[in-house]
């Protein structure tokens, strides 16, 4: 159909002057987009079955016996129901219109302008549909039938849902699923919560139904299509903001809204919460025994860290508590000594000094730091003013930089070989600027963090090791996995590819002089480890996946919590001597992607790896 689905509806606006009777199932047709767009419709008939600030919904009192043709629709109107009540039998005319507040968005289709309003009787029953048992169960394997088998797959953006418009299959498709059900009164059953709140207090659910990705916390991890948002209360109450990954409400009765760029339920009053989750995080099971051979390597994006950061001292607190300390941590997102503010400082020796200070106080361990401060001018990206940059805490009592060298901000630290240096019992290839950053002036770090190098030597290693601690460019400017364009932007996608290449080749040069060099690489990846970067950063440099080579069950890979899904945006991935070293082990210490709003220090987990790092 091409560009003619658009032209349809706008020719058909200009038909004004046609009006006609339809049943409520006809005006939504069995499509997305009405086959009615624009035209003046009369004696629509239908059930008042809800009413909300700005109209109202109603069911039809004839239904068709199609599954894939809504029986309900939306009246928008703020005037309209101030006379009526739920249970009434109205008839009305009025305007079909399909309505978003963003192109990205997929259609409302709502009736507009409703006039001639008749009631035609009163108290009757109002009964809501219970998903999953008066309808199909939503759809677990695909939202839509453009997205070509893959939601992530690429090229994304060939085609969008309001123009193509195709024929729902509600038991197939999960976008179809809740669009066969626009207007329609709903009861989800069981209802748990996914993820915490937004501030407005909408809320990411799966009720009683199939669900994929479930983990242990009852959240749902990559990539489900069953989940959905519970939007603001018709009856103006407020949703809590204080829930939780796994959190059991009451029951939900609500109306089926396209809203902000997703499928939501409007309920009719707040929702409640029935059981709440526990969130005791574990501490992390892993501990080093302060030589190479079981040395802890820990990551942790702690969020735009200043010096005089309120969550400072609670990001010590789960290093100390909950990561046990570990010999080595890559942190990622410190901002210089003067935060926020944007005065030039590019300096971050005041945040690192605060944070391992507050570590001392809690454990009176003492970490050294490393890291290569920006140049100043916000080139980096994140924050303006704050400069973030990676960094790594070390105790030097375990670990120490092997041949440091100091690297500034454009330095392009590059792999030397070995070379023997007399009374050294540690050989292997050097890094000419350590800590370095990689490749500074590419243009695949434009307003990006650049990847921070270094090469250390643990306490009674034989050979250097390796370490790359990246963040790479978010996935911002990406699109909504429920929005019309599909399959959705995967955001700065191709930015994050080339930062893949330039990141694997600079680790593919050391692995080139030492097959078996011990490296490893971890940080904030902002991607997932079965799209297209990290499947091209693990082809260029050969690193594997940590999470692959420790066994983590696949629904708890995650490190952060994004609309409905909890996510992995942090990942360590390691060369194939250590992947093939029997003790590895790895842990994502759930301290934040679970919690309320009040317990979150951070927007992502932190991990922490058990590795044998002695390069025998
Ligand atoms: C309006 O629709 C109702 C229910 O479908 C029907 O009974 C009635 O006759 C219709 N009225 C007009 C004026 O068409
Ligand atoms: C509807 O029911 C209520 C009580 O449930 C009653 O007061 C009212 O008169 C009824 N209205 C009509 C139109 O039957
Ligand atoms: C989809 O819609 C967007 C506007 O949201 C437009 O820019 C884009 O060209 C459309 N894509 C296709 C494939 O038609
Ligand atoms: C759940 O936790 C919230 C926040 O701590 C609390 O206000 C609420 O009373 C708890 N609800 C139940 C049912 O335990
Ligand atoms: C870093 O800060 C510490 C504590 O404030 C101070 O002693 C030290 O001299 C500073 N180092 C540099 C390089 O500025
Ligand atoms: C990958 O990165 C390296 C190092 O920057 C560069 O030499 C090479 O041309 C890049 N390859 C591709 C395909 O972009």
């Amino acid at each position: 159909m091409k560009p003619t689905m658009r032209a349809l509806v706008w020719a058909l606006a200009s038909l004004q002057s046609l009006a006609v009777a339809l049943t409520i199932a006809e005006i939504n047709g069995n499509r997305f987009i009405s086959p009615y767009a624009g035209q003046t419709v009369t004696n629509v008939t239908g059930l008042l079955i809800a009413k909300g600030p700005s109209g109202i919904w109603i069911r039809s009192t004839t239904p068709d016996r199609d599954p894939a043709t809504s029986e309900a629709i939306y009246v928008y109107s703020s005037s309209v129901g101030a006379k009526l009540s739920v249970g009434d039998i109205i008839s009305m005319d009025g305007k079909v219109s399909e309505y978003r507040s963003s192109e990205s968005y997929i259609y409302l289709t709502e009736i507009t302008s409703p006039k001639n309003v008749q009631v035609l009787s009163s108290n009757n029953t109002v009964k809501p549909l219970i998903i999953g048992k008066d309808t199909f169960s939503p759809p677990t394997v695909q939202y839509s039938s453009l997205d070509r088998g893959d939601i992530y797959s690429v090229p994304n953006a060939v085609a969008n849902i309001s123009e193509v418009n195709p024929v729902l299959q509600p038991s197939k498709y999960g976008l179809d699923f809740w669009e066969s059900l626009s207007g329609e009164l709903v009861t989800v059953r069981k209802p748990k919560v996914i993820k915490t709140p937004n501030k407005y207090g909408d809320t990411w659910v799966y009720g009683d139904w199939v669900v994929s990705g479930k983990n242990s916390h009852g959240g749902l991890t990559m990539t489900n299509k069953e989940a959905i948002i519970i939007g603001s209360p018709l009856d103006g109450t407020k949703n809590p903001t204080t829930s939780k990954m796994g959190d059991q409400l009451e029951d939900i009765i609500g109306v089926v809204q396209q809203a902000y760029g997703f499928y939501s339920i409007l309920p009719l009053t707040a929702v409640k919460v029935k059981v709440n989750a526990s969130v005791a995080a574990s501490p992390t099971s892993l501990r080093s025994r302060g030589q190479c051979n079981a040395i802890t390597v820990g990551s942790y994006n702690v969020q735009n860290l200043a010096p005089t950061s309120a969550h400072l001292p609670k990001v010590a607190a789960h290093l100390v508590n909950y990561l046990h300390t570990p010999d080595l941590i890559f942190i990622q997102e410190v901002q210089d000594d003067s935060g926020p503010t944007d005065d030039g400082v590019v300096s971050a020796n005041a945040t690192l000094t605060a944070l391992t200070n507050a570590i001392y106080e809690l454990s009176k361990v003492k970490y050294s730091f490393a890291s290569v401060d920006p140049a100043p001018g916000n080139l980096d990206g994140g924050q303006p003013g704050g400069n973030i940059r990676q960094a790594y805490l070390y105790r030097p009592d375990v670990i120490s930089l092997y041949k440091p060298n100091q690297g500034g901000a454009n330095d392009a630290t590059q792999v030397v070989p070995a070379t023997k240096s007399k009374g050294s019992t540690v050989t292997g290839p050097s890094l000419s600027f350590n800590p370095g950053r990689i490749e500074p002036a590419s243009d695949a770090w434009k307003g990006s963090r650049k990847p921070l190098a270094a090469a250390w030597t643990a306490k009674k290693a034989k050979k250097p090791f390796y370490t790359v601690n990246v963040h790479w460019s978010s996935k911002g400017g990406g699109t909504s996995l429920h929005g019309d364009i599909r399959p959705p932007i995967n955001g700065a996608l191709n930015v994050r590819i080339t930062q893949a290449n330039v990141t694997g080749t600079f680790i593919s040069k050391i692995l080139a002089l030492d097959p078996s060099a011990n490296v490893i690489a971890a940080g904030d990846f902002n991607e997932f480890a079965f799209v297209q970067p990290m499947k091209r950063f693990s082809s260029v440099s050969k690193m594997v996946d940590l999470d692959e080579v420790a066994g983590i069950p696949a629904n708890e890979r995650y490190t952060y919590a994004y609309d409905m899904n909890a996510q992995a945006l942090d990942h360590m991935y390691v060369s194939p001597a250590i992947a093939k070293t029997r003790s590895v082990k790895f842990e994502h210490v759930h301290v934040n992607a679970w919690a309320a709003y009040d317990d979150v220090v951070s927007d992502h987990d932190p991990s922490v790896a058990l590795l044998n790092l002695c390069g025998n």
